[in-house]
């Protein structure tokens, strides 16, 4: 069985949700969990996961998307941690790929969500795009609030960084990238780390793996990704696949 971490089938890319969700089921994915990006989708993720039963979901809000984070949206969030089916908050933290951003913004914002996290008791699906920096600092300066444990969403940066993070106790979860031919360190960072804070993901609907690069991906294809680490890990896929079974229910308890 495999595990998809992080997730956006409320994408308007799906435009056949009930076929994503059927070929999940057929590829032996048992949690699907919709990670919410801005307030609609929070709502679009609480409907899914109501509708589809391997589907679980995170409430918060994307770095691109800090500017709809005020008081309302933070009890909004509050208010949908409380849903049995709601396992972490996310996808929150730092983006400084597309300008303009308010540095600013998105630090206070990603900040004030790990405290949303620790007072609810839920870990946290961080993104963290060209703001490797700021992030490890604050998450330093923050490790009270990750308690709950920390997940880093496709992960995409270096053996050092990877190590620093897990001596944090912070997971590395690995999506479509971790299959592209030119991603030699990440294949370093599958190779290198301890068994206890792998999980898989795909993203979707992007970062297809190889050999569907560039088409739009599905939760189902999380398999490859599995597959894959099997192979880059010398271990068979039964094996991979358990060890993240028993990652992610251990980071994510309200699993079941
Ligand atoms: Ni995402």
């Amino acid at each position: 069985m495999f595990i998809d971490t992080h997730c956006h089938i409320d994408d308007e890319k799906f435009s056949d949700k009930d076929a994503v969700y059927t070929n999940l089921v057929a590829k032996n994915v048992i949690y699907a969990i919709n990670m919410s990006c801005n307030n609609k989708s929070i709502d679009d993720s609480v409907y899914l996961a109501e509708k589809y039963e391997r589907v679980y979901f995170g409430a918060g809000i994307h770095p691109s998307d800090i500017e709809e984070l005020n008081d309302e949206i933070i009890d909004k969030i509050i208010g949908a941690t409380k849903h049995k089916k709601c396992v972490a908050i996310g996808e929150i933290g730092l983006d400084y790929h597309f300008e303009p951003f308010s540095r600013e913004k998105q630090v206070d914002g990603f900040i004030k969500q790990l405290e949303i996290a620790s007072s609810v008791s839920l870990p946290v699906s961080i993104h963290c795009r060209d703001a490797t920096g700021d992030m490890l600092n604050i998450l330093k300066d923050n490790k009270s609030k990750i308690k709950n444990g920390a997940i880093m969403h496709c992960f995409s940066g270096s053996v050092e960084t990877a190590r620093e993070l897990i001596k944090m106790g912070v997971y590395i979860s690995f999506g479509g990238t971790l299959t592209f031919k030119n991603a030699k360190n990440l294949k370093e960072v599958a190779k290198d780390i301890p068994n206890d804070f792998i999980l898989t993901e795909t993203d979707s609907p992007y970062l297809s793996p190889e050999p569907y690069r560039g088409r739009i991906n599905e939760p189902q294809n999380v398999s490859l990704i599995t597959e894959y680490l099997a192979f880059l890990r010398n271990t068979d896929v039964n094996n991979m696949a358990t060890t993240i079974l028993n990652n992610t229910c251990r980071i994510m308890p309200k699993l079941k």
